[in-house]
């Protein structure tokens, strides 16, 4: 149990954020969308996913800077990082590049330094591959409640669901973590770490810093079950020199459910939407409820409900749009995207530069770059239950994605049905396709 002082408040109490990017080894489930834009920068509801994440620390008063760590190239977030600094001008933005994936806690702990300066006394950690409302403004109010040295964000999942993530078992009342356990063999609690955490740095320092020296006294296991390789052999660390090479430190295995032997690591338990950004499908319920809060919150950014906008529909300014196409709800239209007369487009994401001609239907897709659909053809996936946290579903027996997705510059001739399809970059579709991948 890790033994730390009580905090005493100064009046100034700071708060810094970390967004974790991860990089370009991850993701790959990502694929095919990942091929043409890191997952981070892909856009739902008409922003980039870390947009979203940025936005929600905007809220948080006291936050002066927010770290991107990962390890993609330095040149990946310059633009994106740049446009962001003119939005939020009440904090700085930066990009700290690992030279390898060291892993959720190992990136924290190598930047230790950067993270610490200006001794902010708490630290925002958000997996950037999550889509929530991110009540970061509750899950302050219960860290300085309890006076607390850590508070992760958690939401109920199915039974079923629940072993994907890291799991919690908590008490009810005083909302105290007793037990963590990473994506456990069998259930133990359907309450589970959504990514979100608030640590005080003087707690969460510390506590890497023992991970570290336990590891040199215990052989460890160096790959980890995280959902991006579930399915890699694990790599027994039988020496300790090894062990203290690897820089590669987990929050979720290595940190977190030591935290929870101490008496001050608190769980705040959204209601609200959650969900993971992991496969290229799971974009389109982001998308969807992303919209949705935005339309609860009346956003300005989305299009007026009309007799053939569906709300929540998100159209870029630069798009055109027929007035007789039929549009929504859940449906974000990118730059440039031309829909032509009696088009109708519902719960799908239309990016950049694609056009989506005359009398077509696109339903439960995505529809890449520069992308065209012919007319009277029709694009479609397959609607997901509600609270599910997958985007695969089972036709015919075979597990297919419930998603259809066209990669960059696809074409799909007039006519022509696809269905429950991914279809990788600058392909042509010339016949009807269903339940499959077209390489
Ligand atoms: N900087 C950096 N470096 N980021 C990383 C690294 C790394 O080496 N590895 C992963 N990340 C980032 C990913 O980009 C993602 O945003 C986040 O950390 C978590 O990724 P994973 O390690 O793949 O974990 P996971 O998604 O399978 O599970 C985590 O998230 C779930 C919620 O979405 C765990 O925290 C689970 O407990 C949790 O339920």
């Amino acid at each position: 149990m890790l033994q730390v002082p009580v905090r005493e408040h100064s009046s100034q109490a700071s708060t810094k954020a970390v967004i974790l990017v991860g990089g370009p080894s991850r993701g790959t489930r990502f694929r095919p969308l990942s091929l043409d834009v890191p997952k981070p920068l892909f856009e739902v509801a008409g922003h980039p996913i870390i947009h979203h994440c940025l936005k929600a620390v905007a809220k948080v008063p006291d936050v002066r800077e927010v770290l991107l760590v990962g390890y993609y190239d330095e040149t990946v977030f310059r633009d994106f990082i740049k446009d962001a600094s003119k939005e939020f001008p009440q904090f700085r933005i930066s990009y700290l590049r690992e030279y390898t994936a060291l892993g959720t806690a190992g990136g924290l702990y190598h930047f230790r330094d950067a993270i610490l300066k200006g001794k902010p006394e708490r630290l925002l950690v958000l997996n950037a591959d999550v889509c929530c409302s991110f009540p970061l403004g509750e899950m302050m109010r219960l860290f300085e409640e309890k006076d607390a040295e850590a508070v992760i964000l958690g939401t109920r999942v199915s039974n079923d669901a629940a072993t994907n993530f890291g799991c919690i078992v908590s008490d009810s009342h005083t909302k105290r973590v007793l037990h963590y356990v990473e994506k456990p063999e069998s259930h133990i609690s359907n309450l589970i770490n959504c990514g979100v955490y608030l640590f005080a740095t003087e707690c969460i320092f510390p506590a890497i810093r023992s991970a570290i020296k336990r590891r040199t006294t215990r052989p460890r296991l160096l790959s980890y079950p995280s959902s991006d390789n579930l399915e890699s052999s694990f790599v027994a660390v039988g020496d300790d020199e090894d062990a203290e090479k690897s820089e590669v430190l987990r929050l979720e295995q290595d940190i977190l459910s030591d935290l929870a032997d101490s008496n001050r690591f608190f769980v705040h338990e959204t209601k609200d939407f959650w969900r993971q950004i992991k496969t290229a499908g799971s974009a389109v319920p982001a998308n969807a409820l992303y919209l949705q809060k935005a339309f609860q919150t009346e956003s300005p950014e989305l299009t007026a409900p009309s007799a053939t906008i569906v709300p929540p529909v998100y159209i870029h300014p630069t798009a055109t749009v027929d007035p007789t196409a039929k549009l929504g709800p859940n449906v974000s239209i990118g730059p440039r995207v031309v829909v032509g007369a009696g088009a109708r487009i519902k719960d799908s994401i239309v990016l950049e530069d694609a056009e989506i001609r005359h009398d077509a239907c696109v339903m439960h897709s995505i529809i890449g770059w520069s992308s065209r659909v012919g007319a009277w053809a029709r694009v479609e996936g397959t609607p997901i239950p509600i609270g599910s946290h997958s985007t695969s579903i089972v036709k015919h027996g075979i597990k297919v994605q419930s998603i259809t997705i066209l990669g960059k510059e696809c074409g799909v001739g007039d006519e022509v049905r696809v269905q429950n399809c991914v279809c990788l970059p600058y392909k042509e579709l010339k016949r009807d396709v269903a339940n499959e991948v077209i390489m």
